[in-house]
């Protein structure tokens, strides 16, 4: 994968893709599906993220303060739905569905090579995580594959039904007030 700059995060995530987060705990990798997460802000770039504590996830998170945001393509649909639905309490998800861990530059947690684009984050603020399990998670490094074939995004409808990402509208000449964006 080629890197990009940290601070393009929000043009991978501003549309709103299914993710997967990855963490590793006591040197074991797990992986969870989300569907809640928001870009905060440009620089330095923060992600929101609802993880709540029924996932196994929220413990890793909370205990090693890091995690990687894989963005999936409509190639592994059937499988981000299933990581979903199960815990990594009592299965190796990577085992069971075929993914490859790739050791990140950062962060303990692994990338997924499997997935579009692996973002590396560490958690920057826990102050809303009892209220609404919400973590803000600093963007510390992003991975593109720029040799796939599929990619196509999946953008959950809130019940295991999904919209697949279609054309492009190509608009930037009216984005006056925001050239400055990298
Ligand atoms: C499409 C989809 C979207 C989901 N979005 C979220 C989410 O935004 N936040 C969350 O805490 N759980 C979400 N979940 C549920 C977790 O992925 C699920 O509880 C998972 O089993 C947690 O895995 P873990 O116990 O290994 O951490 C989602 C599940 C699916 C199938």
């Amino acid at each position: 994968m080629k890197e990009i700059a940290a601070s393009q995060a929000y043009r991978l995530l501003e549309p709103g893709p299914i993710v997967l987060v990855t963490t590793s705990y006591d040197g074991k990798p797990n992986v969870m599906t989300m569907g809640f997460h928001m870009m905060i802000q440009h620089a330095p770039p923060l992600i929101g993220c609802v993880i709540g504590p029924w996932d196994h996830s929220y413990q890793a998170l909370s205990e090693t303060g890091e995690c990687v945001i894989a963005i999936p393509a409509l190639d592994l649909a059937e499988t981000v739905v299933d990581i979903g639905n199960c815990s990594g309490d009592s299965v190796d998800k990577f085992q069971r569905f075929g993914l490859t861990a790739r050791p990140a530059k950062t962060v303990s947690a692994p990338l997924i090579a499997e997935c579009l684009a692996n973002i590396e984050c560490i958690v920057a603020d826990t102050t809303v995580v009892d209220t609404y399990n919400l973590f803000i998670l600093a963007v510390k490094r992003i991975w593109i594959d720029e040799t796939r074939e599929e990619t196509r995004t999946l953008h959950h409808r809130g019940d295991g039904s999904f919209t697949i990402d279609g054309g492009t509208l190509d608009l930037r000449d009216r984005m006056v007030k925001w050239r400055h964006l990298p």
